[in-house]
This record gives C-alpha cells, sequence and structure tokens, in this order.
C-alpha cells in the first residue's frame, strides 16, 4: 500500500485567492519503512477534466514533496483549479492519484478590479462607529455555471447574498497596512444565486480602520468613512461571463448596530432591524444612495487564507454574585471573542454585559486594567421573541461578565463564549505526567488563540491589542509548534515590510498606528520604531518560517525587508554597538527598578547581541537563497559584531559585565562567548540563578531562551528545576494561582494578592509562553534540523528529566507528524518515535549506557548518548539510562 494524501497547496487545504506562483506539497502512506519518493506527476485542471489538464507535471524525478513549485502558470482569474498527485516511492511502488482537491485563483492584475468602494456614511460621521448596510439587487442573464464574489471593506465587513451570509469568515478584511495593502476576501457565491432576480448587501463597521485604535484614543487612523467594495464574478453555463461590480447605484442606510468598535464593545437596537435587507424581496426606494469614496485599487491583495473564525466554544461554567452585589458569569477560560446570549425580553428591554478578565482579591468585578476599553455589549430587544446576539464587529478579551442589565432571570444555559481567532490547523501535541505543566501547555495554546486574531497582538483586552513585533518574535517558534502559521505570518511579514522606515526601522507595532499619534507619552515619545528583540521580528520571524517548514519563498518575500533591518542597526551602530533612541530591553523583567519596566539588562548589550544574531541568521538566509555576495558580506559583518561584543562586554576575566541573567544567556544562547568563557559564563549564569534561589528574574528579552541556554549547556537538570519551580516567580506559579492564559508580568497577581499596576496588567500575553518551544524542542526532543528544515530530517533527542514519567509529543509537519514519546521506568527507558516518509532523522538517546531494544536501528555512541540515523516508520527503542 503506498498512497497520496493531505494534498495541499501554499500549505493549506483548498485555498482560495490565489495568485502566481503556488507551491504543493502532499503526504505520503505506506506500510514500509525508510520510505522515499523517487518520482512524482501532478495535474491541473478545470472542473475535474483531469483528460485534459491545464497542467501536468509529467513524471518528474524527486525526492520533493512538501515545496513543489508550479511557475510560469497564468491561472484564470476567479476560476476553481482541481489539482491531483501521484508518487512513486524506493520499492517502486507508483501510488494512486490522490483524491483530487481544488484551489480558487484570486483576481491576477489589480487591475482587473473595477469594483467602487461604496459607502452608506458622510464624513460627518467621522467620529460616529455605527453600522451601516449597503445593497444592490441585480438580474442574471442566464443559468449560471459558477460565480464568485470578491469583496473587501475600509471597516469591517459581513457579506450577504439573498439572505445568506456568506461564508463564516469575521472581522473581513483583517488588519493590514492598509494604504499599502488592503486585503480582498474570495467567496464562492455559485450555491447563494439563483435564476432572474438576486440581492447582495454588505454590513459595514468600524473596526481598524477608523474607529479608536491605541492608548492615546486616536480614531480615523486610515480614513474617515467605512466603505464596501465587491465585483462578482459570473461564468454563465453557455460560457459567457458577466462582472456585477459596487458602484454609485447601490443603496444604503443605517443598521441596527448602533456603536461598535474594537475596544469598547457594540451596542445593537433590535428594534433598528430592517427585516429582509439583504433579499431580493425587499424596497430600497427609501434608503440614500451611496458615496463612492476614492481608495487606491493599487492597494487591493487576495487574502489567501487563515481567516478570522469562531472557532471553541465554551458554555457558561457558573452566575454568581460578588461581595459587592454584582451578578457575574464565569467561563472558567480567559478567551478572546464574544459572548453568545439568546434572551427573552419585552421590546426596549435592555442586555448590558461588561466584559472583564479576574475577579479582584476579593473576589469582586476587576475593570481596572482594562484601563479606557470599556468592552461592554448592549442588545436592545425589540419584542418578546426570543433572539440571540454576539456583537458584529467587536471583540472582548475575558474570562467573567457583569451582567449590569438584563430582563428577568438570567440562566447560565443562555450563555456561550465562543473564543474567535485566525483559522489556523491545530499542529502541536504535548501532554506529559505532570499535570500543572500540561495546564501550562494549555495556558500557551490559550494564549495564542486569545492573541492571534489577524494579526499577533500583545494583548487582546485592554485599549492596545496591537501587533507589537516584540511580542510576536519571542512567541513565533512556540506558536509554530501549537499551529500552522505559515499564511498568518506571512502576511503580518509584508506589513512589516510596508511599515518600514525609509532606511530599514521596525515599527514597534504593525500594523503601525503609533507613528505621529503618540503625543507627549512618557515611553512612546522618545520613538516609534527600531527597537532590539522588537525589530528583530523582521529577521527571526522569517527564519522560524523557514525552518518550519523549509519554505525558501519566505526568505525571498522578506529578503529586501530584513536586509533593510540590519542596514538600520548598522547605520546606527557605533564601534559596533548599537542602540537608538526608545529600546524596550529587558521588559517587565524583575531585576527592574521598583515599579519600572525595564530590566537592569543595558540596552547597549542587548541591542548588539539581537544586532549579531539577526545579521547571522540573514547570512544563512543570503546562502540558503543562493546570493552568495550577501551571505559573505552578512557573514562578515557578523563575524565582526561579535567580536566587538565580546571586546565590549566581557572584563579581561573573561566575565560578563553586566551580571544579569539576560546578559548570560542572551549571549549563551546566541553564541556570543569566546569558547575559552562558555564555562565561566554558564557558571556565571548558574550563580545567578542561584542568587534568586533557582528563581528567573528575567523579562520578555531573556525569558525564551532561559531553559535552552541550560540544557544547551549540559545543565538540562537546573533547566527542568527552573520550569518546574512553582513559587513565586516561575512559569507554574501563574498555573499555581489558577491561570488559564499567560500573564503579562511574574507578579500581575502577588502571593499577598494584590496586583501590578492597573496601568499594565494583562493576563493574557503569551510572551512568556515562549517556554513551550522548549518543551517541543527539548523535553519531548522534536528538533528541526537547520541544515534540512521542514522536518525534512528532523533531530529528535528527547531530554528525560524533571521526575517526569513520560512525555508525549507531536508536530505535524508539511512531511506528515513527527511524534515522540518517551516514559522512563527507573533507569529504563521507552522511546516511540514516528519519523514521517520521504524524511529521516537522527534518534538521539540521552544519557543511554545500553540499548536492550534497537528496533533495528544501528545505534553509535556520540559522547553521552547514543544515536542513530533513522528513515521514515515507527519505532519503539528501549535503552537503559
Ligand atoms: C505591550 C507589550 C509590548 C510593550 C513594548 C506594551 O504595552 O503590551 O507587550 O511589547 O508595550 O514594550
Amino acid at each position: 500500500m503506498y498512497n497520496v494524501t493531505d494534498v495541499r497547496v501554499n500549505y493549506l487545504h483548498n485555498p482560495v485567492g490565489i495568485s502566481g506562483k503556488i507551491q504543493i506539497g502532499w503526504i505520503l502512506g505506506s506500510d514500509k519503512k525508510n520510505v522515499v519518493q523517487t518520482s512524482y506527476q501532478i495535474q491541473i485542471t478545470r472542473d475535474m477534466d483531469f483528460d485534459n489538464p491545464v497542467y501536468d507535471s509529467g513524471v518528474c524525478a524527486s525526492d520533493e514533496s512538501a515545496h513543489v513549485t508550479v511557475e510560469g502558470m497564468v491561472w484564470e482569474s476567479a476560476c476553481k483549479y482541481d489539482l491531483r498527485v501521484r508518487s512513486v516511492n524506493n520499492y517502486l511502488e507508483m501510488s494512486d492519484w490522490s483524491i483530487p482537491v481544488f484551489f480558487i485563483a484570486a483576481l491576477q492584475n489589480t487591475d482587473e478590479w473595477i469594483g467602487e468602494f461604496v459607502s452608506a456614511e458622510t464624513e460627518e460621521d467621522k467620529d460616529n462607529s455605527k453600522g451601516t448596510y449597503v445593497r444592490k439587487a441585480f438580474v442574471l442573464k442566464g443559468r449560471i455555471k459558477s460565480a464568485f464574489v470578491l469583496s473587501t471593506a475600509l471597516g469591517i465587513y459581513h457579506l450577504f447574498v439573498n439572505g445568506r451570509k456568506v461564508g463564516d469568515d469575521e472581522f473581513a478584511p483583517g488588519w493590514t497596512s492598509y494604504h499599502n495593502r488592503l486585503l480582498y476576501q474570495t467567496y464562492d457565491v455559485t450555491d447563494y444565486l439563483q435564476d432572474g432576480r438576486n440581492a447582495i448587501g454588505a454590513m459595514l463597521g468600524a473596526g481598524w480602520y477608523k474607529g479608536v485604535m491605541g492608548f492615546k484614543r486616536y480614531n480615523n487612523h486610515y480614513g474617515m468613512q467605512t466603505a464596501f467594495a465587491c465585483q462578482i464574478m459570473i461564468t454563465y453555463e453557455d460560457g459567457t461571463s458577466e462582472i456585477i461590480v459596487s458602484d454609485s447605484t447601490w443603496k444604503g442606510s443605517d443598521s441596527p448596530v448602533i456603536f461598535s468598535e474594537i475596544y469598547d464593545g457594540e451596542i445593537y437596537d433590535a428594534n433598528k432591524e430592517i427585516d429582509g435587507w439583504d433579499t431580493v424581496s425587499f424596497l430600497d426606494e427609501s434608503w440614500k444612495s451611496v458615496a463612492v469614496v476614492p481608495f487606491s485599487k493599487n492597494t487591493l491583495v487576495p487574502q489567501n487564507g487563515s481567516t478570522v473564525k469562531e472557532i471553541t466554544a465554551i458554555p457558561a461554567q457558573r452566575i454568581f454574585k460578588t461581595k459587592q452585589g454584582d451578578t457575574v458569569i464565569d467561563f472558567g477560560q480567559n478567551l478572546t471573542g464574544w459572548i453568545h446570549f439568546k434572551v427573552k425580553g419585552k421590546a426596549g428591554d435592555k442586555v448590558e454585559l461588561n466584559c472583564f478578565e479576574v475577579l479582584d482579591s476579593e473576589g469582586n468585578v476587576y475593570l481596572d486594567n482594562l484601563r479606557s476599553a470599556k468592552e461592554t455589549v448592549v442588545y436592545i430587544c425589540k419584542d418578546d421573541r426570543e433572539a440571540q446576539y454576539h456583537p458584529y464587529f467587536s471583540f472582548q478579551g475575558f474570562q467573567y461578565a457583569k451582567i449590569s442589565s438584563w430582563p428577568g432571570e438570567p440562566d447560565i444555559s443562555d450563555f456561550t463564549a465562543h473564543a474567535v481567532h485566525s483559522d489556523m490547523e491545530e499542529t502541536g501535541t504535548f501532554t506529559c505526567s505532570n499535570p500543572d505543566l500540561n495546564q501550562l501547555q494549555h495556558n500557551i495554546k490559550w494564549g495564542m488563540k486569545g492573541n492571534f486574531l489577524d494579526i499577533p497582538t500583545d494583548c487582546p483586552q485592554r485599549d492596545e491589542r496591537l501587533g507589537w513585533t516584540g511580542d510576536s518574535q519571542i512567541f513565533c517558534r512556540t506558536a509554530s509548534y501549537i499551529m500552522n502559521t505559515y499564511t498568518f505570518f506571512s502576511k503580518w511579514l509584508r506589513d512589516l515590510e510596508a511599515d518600514q522606515t525609509p532606511e530599514g526601522g521596525v515599527a514597534h507595532v504593525v500594523p503601525d498606528i503609533l507613528t505621529g499619534k503618540v503625543d507627549d507619552d512618557r515611553l512612546l515619545k522618545d520613538g516609534t520604531h527600531s527597537a532590539a528583540a522588537w525589530g528583530d521580528a523582521a529577521v527571526i520571524n522569517p527564519w522560524t518560517l523557514y525552518l518550519t517548514f523549509g519554505d525558501k519563498s519566505v526568505i525571498e518575500n522578506q529578503y529586501e525587508s530584513m536586509k533593510g533591518w540590519i542596514g538600520f542597526m548598522q547605520n546606527h551602530a557605533v564601534d559596533g554597538i548599537w542602540n537608538y533612541q526608545l529600546q524596550f530591553g529587558d521588559w517587565v523583567a524583575l531585576d527592574a527598578e521598583e515599579g519600572s519596566y525595564f530590566g537592569a539588562t543595558p540596552n547597549d548589550l542587548t541591542c548588539t547581541a539581537y544586532y549579531a544574531y539577526s545579521t547571522g541568521l540573514f547570512a544563512k538566509m543570503a546562502a540558503v537563497v543562493g546570493n552568495k555576495e550577501d551571505a559573505e558580506k552578512y557573514g562578515s559583518l557578523y563575524n565582526e559584531i561579535v567580536k566587538g561584543y565580546q571586546a565590549h562586554f566581557f572584563d579581561k576575566n573573561g566575565i560578563l559585565t553586566a551580571q544579569t541573567q539576560t546578559a548570560h544567556i542572551l549571549s549563551l544562547y546566541f553564541n556570543l562567548v569566546p569558547d575559552a568563557y562558555i564555562e565561566k559564563t554558564v557558571a556565571g549564569l548558574l550563580r545567578l540563578l542561584d542568587k534568586e534561589g533557582g528563581h528567573l528574574v528575567t523579562g520578555f528579552v531573556g525569558t525564551p531562551y532561559f531553559c535552552h541556554a541550560l540544557s544547551q549547556n549540559g545543565h538540562i537538570r537546573e533547566a527542568y528545576d527552573l520550569l518546574l519551580k512553582e513559587d513565586f516567580p516561575s512559569w507554574l506559579y501563574q498555573v499555581k494561582m489558577g491561570a488559564t492564559t499567560i500573564w503579562e508580568h511574574w507578579d500581575g497577581l502577588r502571593p499577598d494578592g494584590t496586583m501590578w499596576s492597573p496601568d499594565m496588567n494583562s493576563f493574557n500575553h503569551y510572551a512568556y509562553g515562549a517556554i513551550g518551544e522548549w518543551l517541543y524542542r527539548v523535553a519531548a526532543g522534536i528538533e528541526i534540523d537547520e541544515k534540512n528544515p521542514g522536518y525534512k530530517h528532523s533531530i529528535l533527542y528527547p531530554h528525560i528529566g524533571g521526575n517526569l514519567d513520560y512525555v508525549d509529543a507531536s508536530y505535524n509537519s508539511v512531511y506528515g507528524p513527527v511524534s515522540v514519546n518517551w516514559s522512563c521506568n527507573e533507569n529504563e527507558v521507552t522511546l516511540k518515535a514516528s519519523v514521517p516518509h520521504n524524511t529521516t532523522a537522527d534518534i538521539i538517546l540521552d544519557q543511554a549506557t545500553r540499548v536492550t531494544d534497537a528496533a533495528g536501528l544501528d545505534f553509535a555512541r556520540i559522547g553521552n548518548n547514543l544515536s542513530a540515523i533513522a528513515g521514515s516508520g515507527d519505532y519503539v527503542i528501549r535503552f537503559i539510562k
């Protein structure tokens, strides 16, 4: 048995919005071991007519099954293509053709976009965050074969055709650097249309485009009016085609959404509902004509995946009364999304829910850490029939909601929380024998679910929710184990580039809504771009995607952006030491002065360490894409920076001048320590750890690499000890305090019940969840081989320790699942490992003295370990430690 399954285009199942080159990947199934593909064939066709393919690769001798590029094809705009693959392996078995998958091509040229941006608002509405409707009825000329709507908005929109919402996307078109890149969505509406008359319409809200964003509460960041644009691309059965577009003949009206904003919530008056507004029978004579809003169509880019959706539903766990007498719903999980409720009242009755994250030490409603964000949802009933509702254009970060107003007695079954985030396949699983660690993994994943809502945000609740680059960089590797982040980060990185300064500086937040809008903010008045560890997202995130997927096109796409950022640092470095305006340093580290956000590690050191790290990565990536000149140039720049770093930050005795945990961690993890000083530096780190009673006092910069700095230098026991600390400050301290997500501050909630100042105290901030990658990479030992990335060759090197009886983890790679399960009985270890077909792995047995069952593999000793090269298949290995 040999088969091809799980065929993907651009790492996605059946994607829409495709233009230009595509990359195809598939998974090979076989009951044999050591399976390697020797050739493949791909066919692409229309209408499932594989006898007449539009593309046939022919038989290609190749072992590549993950990023097979089809280039030079001109797809027809708004057209569905079917694709199938077959493969031959080293046993000379030929698979059947795979089950066909499809992709839908977007417009292939921007100048094909003719729909106008139409608005039911005027400029007078600039400070009004109400919702509006736009609509149009149209007549089809005959029977249709296919129809696609390409649509987008200035603001947020929901699309309706003949009374039905199209698709299940939320918060479309997402948040991008709108003036440079506005995404449009592609929907197959063939089944929504009917012969003759049809109606199309959209509901619009302010969203990121014109609503309030940023803690200075500026609105109208991109424009003053919401607007909708679309074109319906129709192919008739007789082969003719027609394009129906949004234009000045559309009609507009206010909608029942009286107010809606990202931070403050939504007010919906059901009395203002307009029955049947999106159907053909509706008479829109009384509606006003829309205004056509100028907006450059050159900015339009097809969205090709990871749209935001309602992903997980959680029923209310309890409704209770606080000491202060408030009625509160508890969902038992801190999350991002909304409360879906059903309500029965009389006309004019009001529902008001105030969402929030935590109770105070007395068990009362705590709103202070939301800062100015109101997170309030109001619904006004129109009659005594049961109604159901959740916000259209706003999301909340919450575990609790205070019921400030409700007709009658609320019942627990009236409320369900919906986690809303970018739709990404879950790729990673990790469980072990320690329930607290499992809860930590849960919290990390929910931190991700809470902050991957179209862009990687810092937090989802207060008046921020911005694409802080540093947070995303720190968490990128962990995120890329947990879910398929390919499209999500690729999209965001294009915006990062779009918002770079002409000199290559990287905005602190992407999309950048801070530049020019920070007034006298005590921090940001000193700069809104280019901080170490933040700006380095420009390089580290593409590198992480390259490692995870083995995909070179990320490097190609981000090449100039990365180079720009390195150039920026180089321009501002003095004698190889770089520093620039506002730096966040080791943000919110506990070695900061009382009440300060800035950790004790000097900025010169953090900046230069990242300058070296990013430059080194860029030199490697230049080599990967065959740019020898840059590889050499940046390779020598890297060497120079490292030399400068060593001269500047180590004293003549080989001691780091900055005696902080983070200075040691960065120096070790980034390989900045001269060989002769490595032992001393490790000893220094252990001493600093000891000084804190085995606790970390690191912030955003040092924390992600702490355990790596220990385990890579022979201190796996200390790494596990640190990971498993349960008292303050530690990862498991949060778990013990009942956290269901990751906190922004180690001392968000202190042992004495007090909290860190409400001006910056999020309970859903994924940054410290960056420990997640250590669990996958080291505890489970599912590691990527930099020289053969994307798991084409894996390094399976589980580290036994932490008093764990077992660890069970898997990652669904582009070649299929890589998994490790180790269990330990006294000194005897059983290791089960799966290596996907068409890949290989080094299997390394941690501190093995003797192998009792080698599962047919040939183990050789390397230092304290035994190691074997494995082809594809499942292995059960037993060894004595
Ligand atoms: C955010 C952080 C961010 C930081 C910059 C904060 O307000 O919430 O996560 O990285 O500012 O230092």
